[in-house]
């Protein structure tokens, strides 16, 4: 049984196969509408989704499959104070395979650990978002005919952005990607995704990739093969004065894409608020709305590759305890009391199993 909670769960070689298969789908359909028979998939969403959700329940549904689940934290029992260890155990009484999404960094690792069945996750608070990565490399795929070699300027907030920690991890394991980071001071890309790149290219398990970090999204647009724009992440602001001052830092328009690249291909996760203008969705490089369409052909891959897996061993903890603590407020630890506190040791920093973040040592 196979869990995919990070985008580096799947090989490069198991990536290929993904969007191999998604390219089938899109080619063939009808050979795929009935390879889900009979098995069901739980939506566990306690954060609001619209494309996520739907995506993974229109692939199911395209699978021959059916669906079970719900769309908020309000409609579950975790309103009741059920922790992610019982409600994944009961549903997995119930269905075939999870895809969940939770406001707290670390939730569908927990679910992971607790359910037997495969789970995946569909967006983690601020961490990770997986799937987004998978619709988004198929896109950059379909567009460019490659996923190495390519100039990729990342726009917006890089801090919050889940879907932008989960495309550098991917990224990294093509050769010669150069990432050109565009954010606010206040949004900058997370220390840990950048030294998670690094200390994996020391080891040999990635390629790496160079980093350049800049407030102007215009001073390198010529540059770009790839313009990812992204949504300021409302809700995960503390302070909404702040979120009101950093909105609308960046706003993709027609006239600023004077000087871009002819065949530059310009993406975003979704859903925009006025990071891009309407007067660019006319433009042939606006690839966006195509994402969403890769996006349920790749969940619809993933989907079958991991009922094909069938049984296997449950994922089980892997990391020390008892030194540190976790005291990041947006991690699963911070509400589930029970839970241990577990940690890793890379390239001498100690983190978080479940968030990725710095642990503190025990007084
Ligand atoms: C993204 C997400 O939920 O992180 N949306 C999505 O899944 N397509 C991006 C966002 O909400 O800004």
């Amino acid at each position: 049984m196979r869990s995919v909670i990070d985008i580096l769960d799947l090989s490069v070689g198991e990536l290929d196969e993904l969007m191999n298969t998604a390219l089938d789908i899109a080619a063939h359909h009808d050979k795929y509408a009935e390879r889900c028979r009979g098995k069901k998939l739980a939506t566990l969403f306690f954060e609001p989704s619209t494309r996520t959700r739907l995506s993974f329940e229109a692939a199911m549904y395209e699978l021959g499959g059916n669906v079970i689940g719900f769309a908020e934290a309000n409609s579950s029992s975790a309103s009741k104070g059920e922790s992610v260890a019982d409600t994944v155990r009961v549903v997995s009484c119930y269905a075939d395979i999870i895809a969940m999404r939770h406001f707290k960094e670390g939730a569908p690792l927990v679910a992971s650990f607790n359910a037997s069945i495969p789970v995946i996750n569909a967006g983690d608070g601020g961490h990770y978002h997986p799937t987004q990565t998978l619709a988004d490399l198929l896109t950059i795929y379909r567009e460019k005919g490659r996923l190495s070699g390519l100039t990729v300027g990342i726009v917006g907030d890089l801090k919050y952005g889940r879907t932008v920690h989960s495309l550098i991890a991917a990224l990294s394991r093509y050769e010669n990607n150069k990432i050109v980071l565009v954010s606010p001071n206040e949004l900058q890309l997370p220390q840990y995704v950048i030294d998670d790149v690094n200390a994996k290219a020391k080891r040999g398990e990635n390629c790496g990739l160079s980093f350049v970090q800049t407030n102007d999204m215009l001073e390198h647009m010529s540059e770009f093969d790839i313009l990812y724009m992204t949504r300021v992440q409302r809700e995960r602001f503390a302070d909404k004065a702040e979120y009101e001052r950093l909105k609308d830092s960046y706003i993709l328009n027609a006239a600023k894409l004077k000087t871009a690249k002819k065949d530059m291909c310009i993406l975003h996760p979704l859903p925009r608020v006025n990071e891009i203008s309407v007067d660019v969705d006319d433009d042939s490089r606006a690839c966006y709305f195509k994402q969403a369409e890769n996006g349920k052909l790749m969940r619809m891959a993933l989907i079958l590759k991991l009922l094909e897996l069938g049984d296997g061993k449950k994922p089980t903890v892997s990391g020390e305890t008892g030194e540190f603590r976790c005291d990041n407020p947006n991690c699963i630890t911070s509400t589930e009391q029970e839970l241990k506190h577990y940690f890793k040791r890379d390239n001498g920093i100690c983190r978080c199993i479940y968030c990725d973040k710095q642990v503190k040592p025990i007084k």
